[in-house]
């Protein structure tokens, strides 16, 4: 998991407390990412039990509905990808 080589919860908290914020903000990213990736599996799984049925198309609500998990996922999951680059360039900007 720490494939950033930095532990992450120790990252987020010195971000936020350079922000003087009170909320860890990459701590719940982190946790909705996590969770909504539990969801949208649940919902891909439910499309192949619908279609292994064999009794014609799913209804489109089953088909589209890992669409919105999906789109959660790639939001949090690119504030997640760029947040070591951010902290590293506000760091570095401090400092100098
Ligand atoms: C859609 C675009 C997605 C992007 C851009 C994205 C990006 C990321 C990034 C940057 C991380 C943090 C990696 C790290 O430095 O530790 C991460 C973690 C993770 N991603 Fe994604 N992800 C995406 C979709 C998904 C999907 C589809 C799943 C699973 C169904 C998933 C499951 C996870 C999990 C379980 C973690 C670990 C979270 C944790 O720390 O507990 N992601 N993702």
């Amino acid at each position: 998991m720490e494939s950033t080589g930095q532990n992450p919860a120790a990252a987020a908290q010195t971000t936020a407390k350079a922000e003087g914020a009170p909320l860890n903000w990459n701590k719940w990213i982190r946790q909705i990412h996590r969770w909504v990736a539990i969801a949208f599996t649940v919902t891909v799984i439910a499309n192949f039990v619908a279609l292994a049925r064999g009794r014609g198309m799913p209804p489109p609500w089953v088909t589209y509905s890992p669409l919105l998990p999906l789109a959660l996922l790639l939001v949090t999951g690119l504030y997640l990808f760029v947040l070591p680059y951010v902290t590293k360039w506000r760091s570095g900007r401090r400092t100098a």
